[in-house]
């Protein structure tokens, strides 16, 4: 496979990429809308400990068994397990994790393709002196329009797999420098709006003054879930880019600065997003449509608004695009592995992609009232199963390789620390990271 023998460009590429891959849909889609089914700050709490403690050891361990096996994630599982002297079916963990990102893209595409429908209405000035009533309202027509979802769907997802298949260390490498400059000023400029608005106060005790009464193991699971998916954690989705990082990068140092990244984001999203879910009146746990329809509101009141809007979609949109190519690169690489070109591996991926994310975008109408398991439809299994399930198993299974399988000299290398470093990291990994990913998960699911 030569496309592994390719390296990003610098050290900050690297980390440019990982923050491409973390920074999407997760942090100013996601966090918000499901923090507010979890009761806000405790929720937040629990998220940031858990990116601390699981999230940032174990990212570790991903990108590190990438880069010692400098192969797709199957291939790398499969032939580090061979070194170490153990079982070649390590090599499933890597089909497990193309799984789960199969699924995660389906939906992530749909939402995505929210973005595109929304740029276009802003540049268009739909929104203009548009009530907040009228917003709400346009977006539930939209989403039961499902010809109008699956067109953005697609749109999204050929944006996406064309970039995948020309590999994604060319393009991705500028883009990512741009965007992620671009897309936190204009957060930090929302978030400073917000301390305008009659919500800020309300918006700033919901989101950090913790009220514990609340939580359940349920919130804990969703915590847990989302810190692996906002850092893109769990699914060796990482793993595949590991195989091209440099070699002389500090494996730690990138990880940290990646996750500090990834969590302002998320905060900046929340300030701006629930000061005017607060000034309007509206419920923080208004599930999924709460920044597409909270945002327009906010940007409508804003000299400019609809310049800054269309700004900031067009930000968003080039976010989840960054992580969609993510998503897509372990499911490539494996196909590739399995001795197929690139271009069909794509199309592959791409297709099956599609059909799966038809059902998502249908469970906003036709489908919704189709719900196969646990009461929930299509949408609302692939948006929080596989985060919330699969992630954190997959990541516990990569600590667990990282930590347990392979062996000392390799692991401390591919870390890029010195021996003490490798203790410390192994330490957390062995003892905390791994059994609390356990408890909880097994708390959450009994
Ligand atoms: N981290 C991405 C986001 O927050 C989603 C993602 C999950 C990407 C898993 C890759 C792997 O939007």
């Amino acid at each position: 496979m030569s496309e592994t023998l390719e390296r990003w460009g610098s050290k900050r590429a690297f980390i440019l990429a990982v923050t491409g891959a973390a920074v999407g849909l997760g942090n100013i889609w996601r966090f918000p809308y499901v923090a507010g089914e979890n009761g806000g700050a405790a929720f937040l709490l629990i998220y940031v400990a858990f990116v601390l403690l699981l999230g940032i050891p174990v990212m570790m361990a991903e990108i590190l068994i990438g880069r010692a096996g400098r192969r797709g994630p199957m291939q790398a599982l499969s032939k580090l397990a061979v070194d170490a002297g153990a079982s070649r079916h390590w090599r499933w963990l890597g089909l497990f994790g193309a799984f789960t990102v199969f699924c995660i893209l389906s939906f992530y595409s749909v939402v995505s393709g929210w973005s595109i429908e929304f740029l276009v209405a802003s540049i268009n000035g739909d929104f203009d002196g548009a009530s907040a009533a009228e917003i709400g309202a346009g977006f539930e027509a939209f989403l039961a329009n499902p010809g109008l979802l699956i067109f953005n769907h697609s749109l999204f997802l050929f944006m996406t797999m064309t970039v995948v298949a020309a590999g994604v260390a060319k393009g991705l490498e500028r883009l990512n420098n741009l965007l992620m400059p671009l897309l936190y000023g204009l957060l930090l400029l929302l978030a400073g709006y917000a301390t305008t608005t009659d919500g800020f106060g309300t918006a700033l005790s919901w989101l950090f003054l913790p009220s514990f009464g609340d939580v359940t193991a349920s919130v804990v699971l969703h915590a847990m879930g989302h810190a692996f998916f906002t850092l893109a954690v769990g699914a060796c989705a990482l793993m595949a880019y590991g195989a091209y990082m440099p070699d002389e990068q500090s494996l730690p140092k990138a990880a940290f600065a990646v996750a500090m990244l990834d969590i302002s984001v998320a905060l900046l999203a929340g300030i701006a997003i629930f000061s005017v879910v607060f000034a309007q009146g509206m419920d923080p746990a208004d599930g999924p449509g709460l920044m597409f329809v909270t945002l327009p509101i906010a940007f409508s009141e804003l000299p400019w608004g609809a310049f800054w809007l269309s700004v900031f979609f067009l930000l968003l949109l080039l976010a989840t695009w960054t992580s969609a190519i993510n998503l897509a690169e372990p499911m490539v690489a494996t196909l590739q592995g399995l001795g197929w070109r690139r271009s069909v591996s794509t199309a592959v991926v791409a297709l099956s992609v599609w059909l799966l994310g038809l059902l998502s975008a249908f469970s906003f109408s036709t489908l919704a009232d189709v719900r196969p398991l646990f009461g929930r439809n299509v949408f609302e299994l692939v948006s929080s199963i596989p985060p919330d399930i699969f992630l954190p198993l997959g990541g516990l299974l990569i600590a667990v390789f990282a930590a347990w399988v392979m062996p000392r000299e390799q692991v401390v290398q591919a870390l890029g620390v010195g021996e003490s470093g490798y203790v410390l990291w192994r330490n957390i990994v062995r003892w905390v990271s791994i059994p609390l990913t356990f408890i909880v998960l097994l708390g959450g699911l009994l």
